[in-house]
């Protein structure tokens, strides 16, 4: 399992019983986690001390028993820091995912390499969320395009390039694989590209996404949209239906996918050291 090392303002305090307790700066949150299927290692007293706890009702979404004022929570990043708006909804999440860390020191090593080869680096974030992919490419000195079905969710993405004094994004509110075919047809071309794909969706005009049913077309897809030689991606599911070694037969059907590639589980650990998988990460 690989996991980000360099958070401060993320804490994952404890997990188990199907939750997870984390510190997002001076907040601490106590929330769903199916993947935790184990015991907590710390008492309910610790657990009792989080600002706030979710329960989920259905299709994912629920409500908190106490409303907290919207924050802002920092990551260290090169020589500088990301800054992110963290806020309640009716979803479990509050605006980022802190296992991702791990992929924006990728995209920033990758863009490192292209651009002393004297490549500007074009970076396609797709199902993108609040930005944290396209913020970091962008401050690692690539063109970002920043595409995702939601439009409220665009703007919080928005919102959080102004907190860092970002405004050189192109963001697209649309349906990422229609956003893929008409790239494919207008003959454009990405050196990056990260796809963080949910197990349902939906695309702005009412489509659907189903990871099942439409990720091996996407795939396929994004493969024609990268550059030959000069290129990198990011595949993340989160899909129990699709373990690794499923992912793994699934992309050695997928025509352009290369052989040679880098598959681990993505996840946490706890302040205690104990990990928590957090779903398949396959990159090159
Ligand atoms: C799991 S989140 C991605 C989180 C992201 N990796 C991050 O770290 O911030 C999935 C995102 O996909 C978006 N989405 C769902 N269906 C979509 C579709 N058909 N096209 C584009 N975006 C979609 C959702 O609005 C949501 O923001």
């Amino acid at each position: 399992m690989i996991y980000p090392n360099n958070w401060i303002d993320y804490e994952l305090i404890d997990h188990g019983f199907g939750r997870k307790l984390e510190r997002f700066g001076e907040v601490v949150l106590d929330r769903p986690e199916p993947s935790a299927t184990w015991k907590k290692s710390l008492s309910d007293s610790e657990w009792n001390k989080a600002d706030a706890v979710f329960s989920e009702n259905k299709n994912q979404r629920g409500s908190w028993d106490k409303s907290l004022n919207d924050w802002n929570i920092s990551y260290p990043f090169g020589d500088s820091e990301v800054i992110f708006k963290l806020s309640q909804g009716s979803f479990k999440h509050p605006g980022i995912f802190p296992e991702q860390a791990e992929n924006w020191e990728f995209i920033n090593q990758k863009c490192s390499e292209l651009i002393s080869d004297g490549i500007t680096p074009k970076f396609l974030n797709l199902f993108a969320y609040t930005g944290g992919a396209s913020l970091t490419a962008d401050l690692s000195g690539a063109e970002v395009t920043h595409i995702d079905s939601v439009k409220s969710v665009v703007n919080w993405a928005r919102e959080n390039a102004e907190l860092n004094n970002i405004d050189t994004i192109r963001w697209i509110v649309e349906d990422a694989p229609t956003f893929v075919e008409k790239e494919i047809r207008r003959g454009n071309k990405y050196h990056g590209i990260i796809m963080d794909p949910p197990i349902f969706g939906l695309g702005p005009k009412g489509g659907r996404w189903k990871l099942n049913r439409d990720l091996p077309k996407l795939l396929e897809d994004a493969m024609k949209l990268l550059d030959q030689d000069n290129r990198f991606f990011i595949l993340n599911t989160y899909s129990p239906q699709l373990p690794l070694p499923e992912l793994k037969k699934l992309l050695s059907t997928i025509a352009g996918f290369p052989d040679n590639y880098e598959s681990n589980t993505l996840g946490l650990k706890s302040t205690a050291g104990k990990e928590l998988p957090l779903g398949n990460l396959v990159r090159f």
